[in-house]
């Protein structure tokens, strides 16, 4: 499989093919991606949720960040893949978000970088498109800022909310950005943005009507289990099968059916001399 550039992403709107879209954090779960032949991968600072164990992406640090996407990188060496700038990395300063951005890069190897916040971060995605690198804007609902949001609330659900998204989403095509993604806001709304940005415009819970669609891929096939957001479909219930697993393996150890010869390696050559050997060490070490 050949990786894809800006230029395949930007044919395939011209298309009208969809663009496959999913988060990884490790490197078997990139390989899979890889191998299924999806179009691009997130490594998502939602890796605080999905694999650190945090109840929200607010701890996610840049280190954090560039270790996962190296991993994923090892998995998936021919994905486009996209590297998601976490709290604090750039809200600051355009300086951190550039600074910041070519660690992505130049550490993480990644492909372009995500960046959340439409009007509030035109100067940032100014800054990053400054250094060369791609951007990938994400409006709508924000984790990150979810406390403003009073939690992780669906947004453009009423006149005053889509008007906010759609300045958002022209602020954001008008700073520079190459590409966005649009987050939890009803499909008339995401229609309606398609329709007057130019750039690709990908969605996760915003519907169809747009160039392509991203989910966390632990909630895609059962794994996470703290909670599941209503734009997710699930294509597999793996937690259960994995839990299964487990209790079989604990159970058939304490009932010594694990290993059994298969498992096991075998001496090199007749038993004898090593019976001798254990003889000698048996005698040498009597109480
Ligand atoms: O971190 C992430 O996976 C994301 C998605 C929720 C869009 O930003």
């Amino acid at each position: 499989m050949k990786k894809k550039t800006i230029i395949d992403l930007y044919k395939m709107k011209e298309e009208g093919e969809k663009v496959s879209w999913i988060t990884s954090y490790d490197s078997p779960f990139a390989s899979f991606t890889e191998q299924a032949g999806i179009d691009m991968i997130l490594v998502g600072d939602s890796l605080g949720m999905v694999v650190e164990g945090y109840d929200s992406t607010i701890p996610v640090t840049m280190d954090q960040c560039i270790d996962h996407c190296q991993a994923v990188r090892r998995g998936a060496p021919n994905t486009f893949v996209v590297g998601d700038m976490p709290l604090g990395s750039y809200q600051v300063s355009d300086e951190d978000a550039a600074r910041n951005a070519i660690r992505f890069l130049k550490e993480g190897g990644v492909d372009a970088i995500k960046l959340e916040g439409g009007r509030s971060v035109a100067s940032r995605i100014r800054a990053i498109r400054n250094c060369g690198i791609l951007v990938f804007g994400h409006i709508g609902l924000t984790p990150q800022s979810s406390g403003v949001l009073g939690g992780h609330k669906a947004q453009g659900r009423t006149v005053a909310s889509a008007r906010d998204v759609l300045e958002d989403a022209l602020a954001v095509e008008e700073a520079g950005a190459n590409f966005l993604l649009v987050e939890a806001v009803p499909p008339e709304v995401t229609a309606e943005i398609h329709k007057l940005l130019h750039i690709p415009v990908y969605s996760i819970g915003a519907g169809a009507p747009c160039d392509g669609q991203l989910t966390i891929f632990a909630d895609t096939i059962g794994m996470f289990q703290a909670f599941t957001p209503k734009f997710i479909k699930k294509y597999a219930n793996i937690a259960p099968i994995v839990v299964e697993a487990f209790k079989t393996y604990s159970d058939e150890i304490k009932a010594g059916l694990f290993p059994t010869d298969e498992h096991c390696y075998h001496v090199i050559g007749d038993i004898e001399p090593f019976n001798e050997l254990f003889a000698e060490y048996d005698k040498k070490c009597q109480h």
